[in-house]
C-alpha cells in the first residue's frame, strides 16, 4: 500500500501538474496548525519565483482545480499562499479498511529483503550486567523487531565478551582458592569432571574479588595475564574451566534476558572467532595492510578528509596480546563467511564510537567485507540519576541490572495495590509486565544518542508519556471490548464507517482515524532512521487520540447500532495497532492493571 500521506500528495501533485506546474510542488506535510487543517501544502510559495506569479494566485488555481476532489473536504487558501487541507472522512475510512485487510497494515515490504545482523547485548560472561548493558539490550531488541517487521531478515547476536582478561582473573582466583583442582595440573591428560567446581553465586563473587586484587597486586595481575594467554593458546585444563564458566553464566544470562523479553538468535562470543585471528592477521600482513610499529601491529586508517585525530587500528599489542578491535575484525570475517549479511548494526554506549569508527575503516580498507555492505553504529547516551550523573545505587556503587529491575517492579507493585483490590500474586505478576513497559518505554522514548534521567516516579506514572499510560489505554480498550462481548456483541471491522456518515466529528473519531492512517509512514521512518523513539512518539499520540475519543463518546451506551458497531471496530483497530507497536518495543500489555 502507498503511505497515506503519499496518496494525499499524489492528488495535489496531479493538480499542480494539470495546471502546468512542476508536480513536485504538490508535496504535502502534516499540518503544523491542527486548529486550521489536517494537512498542508506549501508548494505555491516554493513555485512563485520560478513561475513569476504571486503564490496566492497559484494556490487559488490549485484549490479551484481540487474542488471536486474525492479526497478533500476542504482546500483553503491562506496568505501568502498556503493550501490548508481537510480530508473527507470517507477517504480516511477507505484507507483504514485497506489497512485492515493488508498484511502488516499495508506496510510496504522490500522487493529484496536484506539480511541484517544486529550486534547487541554484549554481556561480559561471569561479570554482573550493569546499566550500560540494559540500554543495548532494550534498544537492540527493538531495532531487531523493527527491522524484521519492515520485511528484512534480522539476526540478533549477543556477542558475548568471553575471551578477555576477566577469564584469566577468574582462573587465577580459583587457583588461589583450590589449587588441588585437576584443572591446574598441567600434566593431567584424562577427562575433566562434568560438574563445575563453583556455583553461580561463587562465580559472581570471584570476579569482583579477583578484579579488585589485580589492581593492587602486580604479581597477581601478571598471573592473570599469563592465564588469559594460556587459556587463549589452548591449555586443556583452562579450556575445561572456561567451558564450566560459560555453561553456568549462560544459564544465568539467559534467565535475565528472558525476564527483559530480549532474545537472541545467536549466542556467539569473542571466543568463537579466536581461531580465525592468526590467519586473518597473516593475510593483513601479506597484503600490506598491517605493519609493525614499536613492536605492535597496526593498520593505518587516516583519511585526508579527517578533521579529527584518527589513531591507527591496533591489532596486536607489543606483548603479543590481541585487542578488542582484533576480535571484532575476526567477528566480521566470521559473519561474512557464515551469514553474508547486507548490513551489520552495532549497539553500544557512544563512548565506544571511536572503536567502531576504527573497526569500520579497517574492514573497508582490508576488504574483510565487500564495499556494498553497510556498517552502522548506534551509540547511546548514559542513563543518569536525578543528579545528572550516571545512575548509581544509594551508597554510590554501580547498580546491577537485576537490582534496577527489582526497583521498578516494586514501585509498580505499590502503585497497583494502591489503585485497586487485587491479590498479592496477581499484583506482583502485573507489576512485572507493567514494570518492564515502564523501564523500556522510559528508555526508548528518548533519542538513543542522548543521555536521559532515570526518573522512577515519572516512568511508572499512569499518566503522561510513559509505558504504563500506553498499557492503561490498551487495558481500557480491552475492558470495553470484553464487556461488549459478555453482552453477546461481536466486533466486526467491516462495520467501520466514515465519521461524516455518523455525524461523528465531535467525537474525536476522525482525529483517531487520521492517527491510525499514519502508521506506515511512522514505521518506515523508524526503520530508515533506526529509531525506536519514532514508535513511542507515535503511540503516545495515538493513545491520546484514543482517550480523547473515549471521553467524548458514548460507546457501550450508544443507542444507534450502526454507530456503536463502528466505534467498537475503531477501538479494536486501535488496540491492534497499539499492541503491534509495543511488541516492536519489546513489551506487552496485561489483561488488567
Ligand atoms: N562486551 C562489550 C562491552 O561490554 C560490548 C560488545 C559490543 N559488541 C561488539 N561487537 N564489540 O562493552
Amino acid at each position: 500500500m502507498e503511505k497515506f500521506i503519499d496518496e494525499i500528495s499524489a492528488e495535489i501533485k496531479a493538480a499542480f501538474s494539470a495546471l502546468g506546474y512542476n508536480p513536485d510542488l504538490g508535496k504535502v506535510t502534516v499540518s503544523n496548525r491542527p486548529d486550521l487543517c489536517e494537512y498542508q501544502c506549501n508548494g505555491a510559495m516554493a513555485g512563485a519565483k520560478e513561475y513569476r506569479k504571486a503564490p496566492l494566485a497559484i494556490a487559488e488555481e490549485v484549490a479551484a482545480k481540487l474542488k471536486d476532489s474525492q479526497i478533500f473536504a476542504e482546500v483553503n487558501v491562506a496568505p501568502p499562499g498556503f493550501l490548508n487541507l481537510k480530508l473527507k472522512s470517507s477517504f480516511i475510512c477507505d484507507y483504514l479498511k485497506q489497512m485492515i485487510k493488508a498484511p502488516k497494515f499495508g506496510l510496504k515490504q522490500p522487493e529484496k529483503p536484506l539480511k541484517v545482523v544486529i550486534d547487541y547485548g554484549g554481556a561480559n560472561v561471569a561479570k554482573a550486567l550493569h546499566i550500560g548493558h540494559l540500554r543495548t539490550a532494550i534498544i537492540g531488541e527493538s531495532v531487531k523487531r523493527i527491522v524484521r517487521y519492515s520485511g528484512h531478515e534480522a539476526i540478533g547476536d549477543v556477542h558475548l565478551g568471553d575471551w578477555g582478561l576477566h577469564m584469566g582473573l577468574i582462573i587465577t582466583e580459583l587457583n588461589e582458592r583450590k589449587p588441588e583442582l585437576v584443572y591446574f595440573d598441567a600434566e593431567y591428560d584424562g577427562v575433566y569432571p562434568e560438574e563445575a567446581p563453583f556455583t553461580i553465586d561463587e562465580l559472581g563473587e570471584i570476579y569482583p574479588t579477583a578484579s579488585a586484587r589485580s589492581k593492587i597486586d602486580e604479581a597477581y595481575r601478571e598471573k592473570a595475564l599469563q592465564a588469559t594467554f594460556e587459556l587463549q593458546s589452548g591449555r586443556r585444563g583452562y579450556r575445561a574451566l572456561f567451558g564450566h564458566i560459560m555453561r553456568i553464566s549462560l544459564r544465568d544470562l539467559k534467565k535475565i534476558y528472558r525476564s527483559l523479553n530480549v532474545d537472541f538468535d545467536l549466542w556467539k562470543g569473542e571466543s568463537d572467532v579466536h581461531d580465525l585471528i592468526a590467519p586473518m592477521i597473516e593475510g593483513f600482513k601479506r597484503d600490506g595492510f598491517a605493519y609493525c610499529s614499536n613492536g605492535a601491529l597496526i593498520i593505518d586508517i587516516k583519511k585526508e578528509t579527517d578533521t579529527k585525530e584518527m589513531p591507527p587500528g591496533l591489532i596486536v599489542k607489543s606483548d603479543g596480546a590481541y585487542l578488542y578491535l582484533t576480535t571484532d575484525l575476526a567477528t566480521v570475517l566470521d559473519r561474512m563467511e557464515n551469514i553474508a549479511p547486507d548490513m551489520i548494526i552495532y549497539l553500544t554506549d557512544k563512548r565506544q564510537s571511536m572503536h567502531f569508527e576504527q573497526l569500520f575503516r579497517c574492514v573497508k580498507k582490508t576488504g574483510l567485507a565487500p564495499p556494498e555492505v553497510d556498517f552502522y553504529f548506534v551509540g547511546f547516551g548514559t542513563m543518569n540519576g536525578a543528579d545528572g550523573k550516571p545512575f548509581k545505587t544509594r551508597d554510590g556503587g554501580t547498580m546491577r541490572l537485576e537490582e534496577l529491575v527489582a526497583l521498578i517492579n516494586e514501585e509498580m507493585y505499590q502503585k497497583i495495590i494502591a489503585n485497586r483490590e487485587v491479590s498479592e500474586t496477581k499484583a506482583r505478576e502485573t507489576a512485572q509486565v507493567v514494570g518492564l513497559a515502564a523501564l523500556k518505554y522510559g528508555d526508548l522514548s528518548n533519542q538513543a544518542a542522548k543521555d536521559y534521567i532515570f526518573d522512577i516516579d515519572r516512568f511508572t506514572s499512569f499518566e503522561g508519556d510513559t509505558g504504563p499510560y500506553i498499557l492503561y489505554t490498551i487495558v481500557r480498550i480491552k475492558s470495553i471490548l470484553a464487556k461488549y462481548a459478555e453482552a453477546g456483541g461481536i466486533v466486526s471491522m467491516e462495520a467501520l464507517k466514515a465519521t461524516d456518515d455518523l455525524e461523528g466529528e465531535k467525537t474525536g473519531a476522525k482525529a483517531l482515524m487520521l492517527n491510525i492512517a499514519g502508521f506506515n509512514a511512522m514505521l518506515e521512518a523508524a526503520y530508515t532512521e533506526i529509531a525506536p523513539h519514532r514508535v513511542t512518539a507515535y503511540i503516545y499520540e495515538l493513545a491520546n487520540a484514543l482517550n480523547t475519543f473515549y471521553h467524548q463518546t458514548k460507546i457501550l451506551t450508544e443507542p444507534v447500532n450502526e454507530k456503536q458497531k463502528s466505534y467498537l471496530a475503531l477501538l479494536a483497530l486501535t488496540k491492534e495497532i497499539l499492541e503491534t507497536c509495543i511488541d516492536l518495543l519489546g513489551f506487552s500489555a496485561p489483561e488488567r492493571m
